[in-house]
């Protein structure tokens, strides 16, 4: 079975959230289902960089609006397609927004490009000897692949899958842009793209994908209700059976204590003490007194970072500790480094994104906090339980898939790996707080939910036979 992934990031190499590691990771641990995964993603700077050379395997005269061609080579045990096309992606920034931090205007067109270079790729795979039987679009930005496959025939002989990892970037245009975006004008309907009377990349990419997923079975409930769908619960709902919810994993050979070249490796509890004391010291905070609390998140309002400033003087009160690394809203920012400056040792708080910090501060922290309002999947629970760092999660989407909470049953099963409270709710949040101090207070039990954690499966194994059984439902000759 071949497969192309069409994904605007892709870790290591460039990232700005959870999907560019599942990008990453899912071309390794399909491998062993006997998935053969390339990935198309677009010529940004850094991935030409580290492509090098490269084989020309394509090439597009007008791209919308320039030249462009698409090269093929391997970058550590990746497989890609790079399309290079440098009006539209050989810039400074990030993936999506100009240094000076806004969006680019440009990119319905920067991203519909990609999409349709994945429908090129799809239909013309066998002049350079690799079609793939199944498109596996990501996201908005992958969206318009699966329209461009049936406008071109591609979808005759190639399946699609469309994994949805965030339902609140729609990939919205005006619905002017129709024919620049070369969509075609009899899918500018309710069951089709349009979107509460605009274009959404999005939209599209639900509408047309054989098979939809998103990155936890709970979450893929919630979408299907007004109050987490946000406009495509209804749509969503039409899907039936063809929409569906996979776990994310996570690559446990990079995030792994005993290997992690970021940290003072330990394989069992003795040794983290190490990586707590560490931390410490780096970031100025007082090891006594209660818990560290650890923070590694983009700071918005999906992330609940004002339900977490609010609960925040009852962890302080109970002698705990935050300790903090993101960068997103500077609203957010400004709060958090107000508060470090209030409770010097007792906050700690690092504005920016730092990969090898974030190793770090997983490692030293004793709990993990991740408040969501809402969670597609969430990671970095995920790495606390695999670092002994417990997860005190809010109780939605993946978060609330991958996190045992304490509970009678499953304290005396000896099973409970985290702590959860109600999403949103600050007076929940600071319960679940206390709680945790209380724990705390408790080193055996802590200790035990801390193990519980360390074995918790969190690989890709169980999710890539899921998403290679997804491929083979979709794919035109099973
Ligand atoms: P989302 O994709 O919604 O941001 P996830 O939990 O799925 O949430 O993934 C976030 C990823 O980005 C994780 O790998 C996390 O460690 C990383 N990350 C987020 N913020 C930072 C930061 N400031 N520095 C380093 N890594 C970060
Ligand atoms: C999104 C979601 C996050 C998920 C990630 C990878 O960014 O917000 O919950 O883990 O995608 O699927």
């Amino acid at each position: 079975m071949k497969v192309l992934s069409v994904t605007s990031e892709i870790a290591p190499l460039i990232k700005t959230g959870g999907l560019a590691d599942v990008a990453g990771a899912l071309p390794l641990a399909i491998k062993a289902e006997g998935v053969d995964m390339r990935t198309l993603v677009p010529g940004y700077p850094k991935i030409l960089e580290a492509l090098g050379e490269g084989r020309q395997v394509m090439t597009d005269g007008n791209l919308f609006g320039g030249p462009a061609q698409v090269l093929f080579g391997t970058v550590g045990d990746l497989e890609l397609y790079v399309l290079d096309a440098a009006h539209l992606f050989y810039r400074g920034g990030g993936p999506y927004a100009a240094p000076d931090g806004y969006d680019w205007w440009d990119n319905s067109e920067r991203f519909a490009a990609l999409c349709w270079i994945g429908a090129r790729l799809a239909s013309e795979g066998h002049l350079h000897g690799w079609q793939p039987d199944v498109v596996h679009a990501h996201d908005w930005q992958g969206g318009f692949t699966p329209v461009y496959m049936q406008r071109t025939g591609a979808s005759h002989a190639v399946g699609s899958v469309m994994t949805i990892h965030n339902i609140a970037f729609t990939g919205s245009a005006g619905a002017d842009m129709i024919h620049s975006l070369r969509l075609p004008m009899e899918g500018y309907n309710a069951g089709g793209f349009e979107f509460y009377g605009r274009i959404s990349a999005l939209k599209a990419g639900i509408a047309y994908a054989d098979k939809v997923n998103t990155v936890s079975p709970t979450y893929a409930e919630e979408l299907k209700t007004p109050e987490f769908g946000m406009g495509f619960d209804g749509t969503l709902k039409y899907k039936g059976a063809d929409f569906t919810g996979i776990l994310n994993g996570i690559d446990t050979d990079y995030w792994d204590p005993a290997t992690d070249p970021h940290i003072e490796t330990y394989k069992v509890l003795r040794g983290k003490a190490k990586a707590r004391a560490v931390l410490c010291e780096e970031m100025g905070l007082n090891p006594e007194g209660g818990p560290i609390c650890v923070v590694v998140s983009r700071l918005t309002d999906q992330k609940g970072m004002d339900v977490l400033l609010h609960a925040l003087p009852r962890l302080i009160e109970r002698g705990g500790h935050l300790c903090l690394l993101g960068s997103g809203n500077p609203w957010f920012e400004g709060k958090f480094l107000e508060a470090a400056a209030a409770y010097p040792g007792q906050v700690a708080v690092r504005i920016g994104y730092d990969e090898p910090l974030s190793h770090r501060i997983i490692a030293g922290g004793d709990a993990i906090l991740v408040p969501s309002r809402f969670e597609p999947c969430g990671l970095t629970q995920l790495y606390g339980l695999r670092y002994g760092t417990v997860p005190v999660v809010a109780q939605t989407g993946g978060l609330a898939d991958t996190v045992i909470p304490l509970t009678v049953a499953t304290r005396m099963a000896k099973v409970a790996t985290g702590l959860q409270h109600a999403p949103g709710n600050a007076d929940a949040l600071a319960a679940a707080l206390d709680e945790l101090c209380d724990l705390w207070a408790q080193p055996k039990l802590f200790q035990q939910i801390q193990r519980n954690g360390m074995k918790h499966p969190v690989g890709w194994d169980v999710s890539a036979a899921e998403y290679a059984a997804l491929f083979k439902e979709a794919s035109r000759n099973p």
